[in-house]
């Protein structure tokens, strides 16, 4: 969708914090566009990243346009940075309202037997774990808010085997962690919902995914498109704004169909829009 120009002031004043609110390369991904959006709708945010130049973009473009944000740098697999960074993130923000564990990625690549244990754990740590270690940090901050809400990136490859081992694994763990905190917190006032991208055109896509495979993407697809990281980050404002008070524990699929698609439906879609495409 085209970058988004017209904006409500729907999170006026509140303090965010987005992990991996860089991007990887050319062009924009989901967390960059989250922390963007968050940001012209009025927050102040946060940009957790473990690359400094990065994250430095991305507040460069937010400083240009008028918002507040600010870099923390560290790595989120790591427990005790979360904790740190989250600390001085709230005392900056003053207050804490939104978190979106948006970090993510996919795991080494082979079938299970020919990945190595130490394969798994990084990609868990990466999927699953870095939003285990960030909503512990950042729980006691949030509670003392009034937004109060945390959005978790996850990934279709979360509800459908795609072969992936940890990844998915790791995205269906991420999918459960949401309702888990939902229970666990609804009753404190802080909800947790998860956004579940399906193909989403970013810029690690872009430089790991072959035209062939981005056509196949496309047309697999009910809407025979493949998403971009501003839809991603439409589904995280509306899940961490006020627009969506009654919502909780949700996995919002934000995929163009794709996982409501029968599988030879999904084989004629591909065969069939391949002639005309
Ligand atoms: N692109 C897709 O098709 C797609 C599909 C489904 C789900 N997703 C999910 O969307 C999310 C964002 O993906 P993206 O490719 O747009 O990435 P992104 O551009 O949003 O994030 C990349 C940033 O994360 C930072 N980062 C990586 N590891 C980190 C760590 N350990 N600690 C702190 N920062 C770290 C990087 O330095 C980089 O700046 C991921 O969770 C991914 O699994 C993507």
């Amino acid at each position: 969708m085209p970058r988004p120009t017209q904006f409500h002031r729907r999170v006026d004043g509140w303090g965010a914090i987005v992990t991996g609110a860089g991007s990887l390369g050319e062009g924009i991904g989901t967390g960059k566009a989250i922390a963007l959006l968050l940001a012209a709708e009025g927050a102040r945010v946060a940009l957790f990243d473990l690359d400094a130049d990065r994250a430095e973009e991305t507040l460069a473009e937010i400083a240009a346009s008028g918002g507040e944000a600010r870099v923390f740098v560290g790595d989120v697999t790591d427990a005790g940075q979360c904790l740190a960074l989250v600390g001085q993130a709230a005392d900056w923000l003053g207050r804490l309202d939104i978190l979106v564990n948006n970090v993510g990625m996919g795991a080494a690549s082979g079938r299970l037997h020919e990945t190595s244990p130490a394969d798994w754990t990084r990609g868990m740590a990466i999927n699953l774990e870095s939003a285990v270690n960030m909503t512990r940090a950042a729980v006691p901050h949030l509670l003392a808010a009034k937004g109060r809400a945390i959005v978790n990136i996850a990934s279709v490859a979360g509800q459908r085997a795609h072969g992936s081992g940890s990844y998915g694994v790791g995205k269906a763990a991420m999918i459960q962690l949401t309702r888990e905190v939902a229970v666990m917190y609804g009753a404190d006032g802080l909800r947790c919902n998860a956004v579940v991208p399906g193909h989403i055109m970013t810029p690690l896509v872009a430089k790991f995914a072959s035209p062939d495979a981005c056509r196949t993407r496309r047309l697999i697809a009910p809407l025979a498109i493949e998403g971009d990281a501003w839809d991603v980050a439409q589904a995280t404002l509306f899940l961490a704004g006020p627009e969506s008070r009654f919502i909780t524990g949700a996995a919002l699929p934000v995929d163009g169909g794709v996982t409501q698609i029968g599988p030879l439906a999904a084989h004629e879609a591909v065969v069939g829009r391949s002639a005309t495409r």
